[in-house]
């Protein structure tokens, strides 16, 4: 009889697909979760509880945006009486100084706010939301005052590189504790955008550089996360921490995921909260089952020495690179495909007028009051 694994450290719970943002690399799937298909409060705290009685310590608040949702501070109340340390990640600008304390009231742990860019033209261009700059600064300082820790998730990509200063800057000046400078990662809708969104290798050096002499500069103040793009590193990243190892995902409808790509590979079935106990779908879902360890590693990993240290990378990004899920990271130098890769990111990255955005839409985007789902 095989050991259960251990359970996930963290949670991450899509409340919603609903956003009034539209950016173009988004991480929500291209087929999107409609407003009547979402979980309702007594679900989501239903499943609160079972995570805490998993052993989880950690939930994450996202979406779409989570502040759509109108009980989302009842969410919070319940993941705080669960035992649960609560984040929320969100675009701010549905965050003003009602719901800020409501938050904080509620025993929210922390914040944290994605910025397109440091200046409001470009950045709400990307965002395809007029006045969303303004509103994230105004809503991280609104988080600073509730008390409330705050991470600027600063999203990078060929548009915006050239300002890393301006916007290491940006996040100190708002008091941040963190700043994730986090290039765009392509899967879904980032994949679609991929070539208007690639970095030069030069500006991947310079970016580099800047963070590296920025935590020099602010150590003890605020910590800089920095994620690189997969497709100029030597080795890749461990996805997730490994395929169903330490984060498990829910959809807004309840679909549970290993990570909130998975929906992008073919073959897998995802089952539900609304149908068996998330402990169990962790346990032995055949979907959780398929990558998770080594055992399903092909060579090169399979005797590879950091095998137990990036899991063989990220099985989206093998579907989407090398059609095969169960491939080596194409990301990892040492993949035959490695070559393929570099040779599209310099190629991509070249041209000199990228592709307009295709930009995440839904049709309607409702924003629903306190009270309502
Ligand atoms: Fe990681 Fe596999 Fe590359 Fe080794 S061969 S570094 S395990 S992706
Ligand atoms: Fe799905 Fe990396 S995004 S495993």
């Amino acid at each position: 009889m095989s050991v259960p694994p251990a359970p996930p450290l963290a949670l991450l719970a899509e409340l919603t697909h609903r956003c009034p943002l539209q950016c173009p690399y988004c991480s929500n799937p291209l087929e999107l979760d409609r407003a009547n298909a979402e979980m309702d409060t007594a679900a989501w705290q239903n499943v609160l509880d079972q995570a805490a009685a998993m052993g989880i310590l950690q939930v994450h608040f996202s979406g779409g945006e989570p502040m759509a949702r109108g009980d989302l501070a009842d969410l919070v109340r319940h993941a705080a009486r669960a035992g649960l340390y609560s984040n929320l990640i969100t675009s701010a600008v549905l965050l003003d100084e009602r719901r800020a304390a409501a938050l904080a009231e509620a025993g929210l742990d922390h914040v944290q706010i994605s910025f397109q860019g440091t200046e409001a033209g470009p950045a709400d261009v990307v965002a395809g939301y007029s006045g969303a700059h303004e509103k994230k600064l105004r809503a991280a300082r609104l988080t600073r005052d509730a008390g409330l820790p705050l991470t600027v998730n600063a999203v990078m990509h060929r548009g915006n590189l050239d300002r890393i200063e301006a916007t290491i800057a940006m996040a100190a000046d708002l008091g941040a504790a963190r700043l994730e400078v986090a290039h765009v990662q392509y899967y879904g809708w980032g994949l679609k955008n991929r070539a208007a969104l690639i970095p030069t290798r030069a500006q991947l050096e310079h970016t580099t550089a800047a963070v590296m002499a920025a935590r020099e500069r602010l150590k003890g103040v605020m910590v800089i996360d920095y994620v690189v793009p997969d497709y100029y590193a030597a080795r890749p990243k461990a996805c997730m921490g490994g395929w169903g190892r330490q984060f498990v995902n829910i959809t807004p409808s309840g679909r549970v995921l290993p990570c909130h790509a998975a929906e992008t590979i073919p073959g897998l079935a995802f089952e539900s909260v609304r149908d068996r106990p998330l402990a169990a779908i962790w346990a032995d879902s055949p979907a959780f089952r398929r990558f998770r360890g080594t055992d399903w590693m092909p060579e090169p990993c399979r005797s590879c020495d950091r095998r137990e240290v990036d899991w063989g990378g990220c099985r989206c990004q093998a579907f989407a690179l090398a059609g095969d899920a169960a491939a080596t990271d194409p990301a990892c130098a040492l993949s035959p495909k490695h070559g393929d890769v570099l040779a599209l990111a310099e190629r991509e990255s070249a041209v000199m007028a990228p592709p307009a955005f295709v930009y995440r839409r839904m049709e309607k985007i409702p924003v629903l009051e306190p009270g309502k789902k």
